[in-house]
């Protein structure tokens, strides 16, 4: 709890550390009582310091107590040293020393999941980002990477499986029934990368055989009950392995890669060195429990965590400024991954959804930062999708303007260059560069300035002069604390379609005999005007292809360019943009007048997408999606909820009708009579069936009825049956829904993983009854407080994606909000200040609404003793 006000630390005072450490011994003693744990530091005055400082500051939080302290193995006396709340000072230290630390903490009662706590009888560690600490004192920065050795010590029937980082190397038997395993981790590394895990599980292994031909032991630990679920995982690490080997050259150090799996766990996954530790959810995967979406989202964590070894382990960030250092890579890294082993165009369509829809509201909110943010009160608080995704996005700039094998030379000269080193972004950029000539300076804004940028396209044509101009404005918007943005560089892929469809040559010059018909122009000034010649018509333009960079983009679409692009672009992204478009256009024209027809152009575009067989499914399945609320409440400048909700809602249920048969037809030839596979093919096809199933359950369709509800019974596959579930929830036949509900949670109510999706249809249905239902789902037996999935799959769902709920005219989604994050600031203020996100963007709403969200977040700023994690939230919310 804080007990004062909380600081903002800055990038611009980072100093090296004043000591390093060379390396750690440690031991602990578990017991159920508590923990022990016992350090012994090697350490040293840093030679690029110059501080001279005799002192030396360890950092420290929640330590239950200091049993010890020791000075070169002489105990130190009170007044050599002073510990407080969040430090340990010791006066006088040598140039070179070894410390001993003895702490003493109860992870039993660790509520907020960072440092040693215990999950389902468990012991585990999260130390990223600022974790260890919670454990004993210690030099909390990545700066600071040391070699560990590790010893555990514990009760042998509780916990016959011990592990750490690194390799085992000594194990034996102690009295009482005890017994300890000793670990080795010959790679230094920073502390928010160490790991233990200790408890009564399964173990699964496998090996992988790397390019110079060494074995790795591959092992997953999981409880008993789990121990079905961890052959998709397995295959997906080994599949990773061998793409990291093939398209960046990076091969596994360790002799030992383990994964383990435990279900109370803040974030997704955790990439500490060879003993991943991930949440429950994203890692356990069976056919009858898991859908497509979870496979395949497996499939990309476990790659990324992998991923991670190179870059974030071998090379790490010199400081938290610098997270998107390893997390905009590695999130690129299994982009790429996942691009390889599915569809491309599905994947890119996957990502910029989540960009546009979340990242973009993020980086024009109150909590806006730049991929390298300036300052921060709270760490955690800065795990972002700005970090990630927007990050992910400035690497796959960089990526397009090199070209592949350019950006490889950079990526090589980056490992290479920075192996075992803390570094920094401009160190990735300043490797592209030096590898390529390139010159990135103006680029590198991508990291200073935050906001997205927007860029007016307006185009002209010149019959006579057969010349066709293109003339493209950016603008970045103000965020907290910036001004007057510079503009950026920004890749720009397009391409003309003439009037067949046809791919015209980008003719850049009259004289272009080898005009492409794809090109990247590069945005370097406030506006810029290309010239295309040799055009004998007006050509449609095909604008951000791929989308190729992290932008939005204004250009006058009419309707009938918008359909045309929706059949005809041969980029396919551009191709589903253009679908998406030309619906946000037809539902925000009903947002005002009540009874305007839909138009029927877009029933004839959908129509023409579910007859033509010959279409990529994969695409057709994305492309039938509507636009979600979120993403049109995005979109708009003051969102009137209920009315977004109900034009969609009406566009919806006027193309149901009229597209019924061909819906059903739809379903009926994406029936797969095989068994199941999470095949690229297979899963559009269920993915497709879904959709069609979801869309006559919506105009209550009495064949949709008798077909969800036998395909509810009969599947073999949880994405079937969810979808099943779901079509029923969101439909008027309350009677099957009530009966599927509860027939689906009799037969899985013993699998969290399962009951967590239970939760999550309900709660993010707009027809299951609102805030009355959220509260009679958090009475539930299996709603768990202290497990973070569930107040995600109950309340988070319910804030962020049951919008009409959230947003109901009196308010009282927001007051709920609010009162659960208040009630969960205490015990876990890291789900608490993500709980909190919903309300932040208050500004956008019209004042109905946004005094009300105002208020709630008042009342949390208001809580006495709040967490420094949900402060900083609330306090640069109401700034
Ligand atoms: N570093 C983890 C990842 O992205 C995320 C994480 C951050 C997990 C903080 C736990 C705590 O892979
Ligand atoms: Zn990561």
């Amino acid at each position: 709890m804080r007990t004062s006000q909380p600081q903002t630390i800055y990038l611009k005072d980072y100093r090296a550390p004043v000591f390093l450490v060379d390396h750690v011994d440690m031991r602990f003693e578990l017991f159920e009582s508590g923990a022990r744990v016992h350090s012994v530091l090697s350490m040293r005055r840093n030679p690029d310091s110059d501080s001279a400082d005799k002192s030396l500051e360890l950092d420290g939080d929640s330590l239950t107590r200091l049993e010890s302290v020791s000075l070169d193995g002489n105990p130190l006396e009170q007044d050599a040293y002073e510990d407080s709340i969040d430090k340990l000072v010791i006066h006088q230290v040598p140039d070179r020393f070894e410390l001993g630390v003895v702490t003493w903490i109860e992870p039993q009662n660790n509520t907020r999941l960072e440092g040693l706590y215990k999950s389902s009888g468990m012991f585990c560690t999260q130390c990223e980002a600022e974790g260890f600490r919670c454990i004993t004192y210690f030099p909390d920065r990545p700066d600071v990477m040391a070699r560990f050795r590790t010893r555990i010590e514990a009760d042998k029937t509780l916990f016959p499986i011990l592990l750490s980082n690194g390799n085992d190397v000594e194990k034996g038997d102690l009295e009482d029934g005890r017994h300890f395993v000793t670990w080795e981790d010959p790679f230094p590394k920073p502390c928010y990368l160490f790991a233990l895990v200790a408890g009564d599980l399964v173990e699964k292994r496998d090996s992988f055989n790397t390019m110079s031909g060494r074995d790795i032991d591959l092992r997953m630990y999981v409880e008993p009950r789990n121990s079905e679920k961890c052959d998709h995982a397995m295959e997906s690490l080994k599949r990773a392995m061998r793409w990291d080997e093939e398209v960046y050259g990076r091969e596994y150090d360790l002799d030992i890669f383990m994964i383990v799996a435990v279900d109370d766990f803040n974030m997704g996954a955790m990439e500490n060195k060879g003993l991943n530790i991930f949440n429950s959810s994203c890692v356990l995967a069976s056919q009858e429990t898991a859908t497509d979406l979870a496979f395949q989202r497996i499939e990309s964590i476990v790659a990324h965590e992998y991923f991670h070894n190179w870059s974030g382990n071998r090379v790490t960030c010199r400081d938290w400024f610098q997270l998107s250092l390893k997390e905009g890579f590695t999130v690129f890294r299994d982009s790429q991954f996942s691009a390889d082993m599915g569809s491309p165009t599905v994947k890119r369509i996957e990502d910029a959804t989540m960009l546009r829809t979340a990242q973009f509201a993020e980086d024009s909110g109150p909590m806006a930062h730049p991929v390298r943010p300036e300052s921060y009160m709270e760490i955690t608080n800065f795990y972002t999708l700005t970090i990630y995704e927007k990050g992910c996005e400035v690497v796959r700039m960089i990526r397009t303007l090199l070209g592949a094998d350019m950006f490889r030379k950079g990526s090589d000269l980056y490992f290479e260059r920075h192996d075992g080193q803390a570094v920094t972004t401009d160190d990735f950029v300043r490797a592209m560069e030096d590898a390529t000539g390139r010159d990135l300076s103006q680029f590198r804004l991508w990291y200073e300035q935050a906001g997205t940028p927007e860029l007016t396209v307006r185009d002209q044509y010149d019959e006579a002069a057969g010349i066709y101009r293109l003339t493209i404005d950016q603008a970045i918007p103000d965020t907290p604390g910036q001004t007057n943005k510079k503009p950026q560089h920004i890749p720009f892929a397009v391409g003309l379609l003439g009037a067949e469809g046809e791919s015209l040559p980008l003719k850049l010059a009259v004289d272009d005999v080898e005009a492409p018909v794809d090109r990247v122009l590069e945005l370097t000034e406030t506006s810029h005007t290309f010239e295309f010649h040799g055009l004998s018509e007006r050509p449609t333009p095909s604008l951000l292809r791929d989308f190729s960079a992290p932008v939005r983009v204004f250009y006058p679409w009419t309707r009938e360019q918008l359909t045309f692009l929706m059949s005809h672009d041969p980029d396919g992204f551009n191709r589903w943009d253009a679908g998406q478009r030309l619906a946000v256009d037809v539902i925000s024209s009903l947002l005002g007048a009540g009874s305007e027809a839909v138009d029927p152009g877009l029933i004839k575009a959908y129509r023409a997408l579910l007859a033509d067989s010959s279409l990529d499914q994969a695409l057709v399945a994305k492309m039938l999606q509507l636009p979600s609320e979120a993403y049109l409440i995005e979109l708009a400048e003051k969102p009137n909820v209920p009315a977004i909700h109900k034009a969609r809602e009406r566009v919806l249920e006027h193309m149901a009708r009229a597209l019924r048969d061909e819906l059903l037809a739809c379903y009926h030839r994406n029936t797969i009579a095989g068994s199941y596979e999470v095949t690229p093919e297979s899963v559009a096809r269920r993915s497709l069936r879904n959709t069609a199933l979801a869309w006559l359950l919506h105009i209550d369709d009495e064949e949709g009825r008798a077909l969800a509800t036998s395909q509810f019974a009969d599947a073999d596959n949880m994405t079937d049956r969810l979808g099943a579930l779901r079509a029923l929830v969101n439909s008027g036949y309350e009677q099957e829904r009530e009966q599927a509900l509860t027939s689906f949670y009799e037969r899985w109510k013993s699998d969290p993983q399962v009951v967590e999706q239970w939760f999550s249809v309900q709660s993010g249905s707009s027809r299951t009854g609102g805030l009355r239902k959220i509260h009679e789902l958090m009475e539930h037996p299996t709603f768990d407080w202290k497990n973070p999935n569930k107040i995600r799959s109950v309340i988070g769902v319910f804030a962020g994606q049951n919008l009409p709920a959230f947003h109901e005219e009196e308010g009282s989604g927001y007051r709920f909000l609010a009162e659960q994050v208040r009630r969960l600031d205490d015990s876990n203020p890291q789900i608490a200040a993500r709980l909190v996100s919903p309300l932040t963007r208050w500004r956008k709403f019209a004042p109905v609404h946004g005094d009300q969200m105002r208020m709630a977040l008042e009342s949390i700023r208001d809580k006495s003793g709040l967490s420094r994690d949900v402060y900083e939230v609330v306090h640069k919310s109401l700034a």
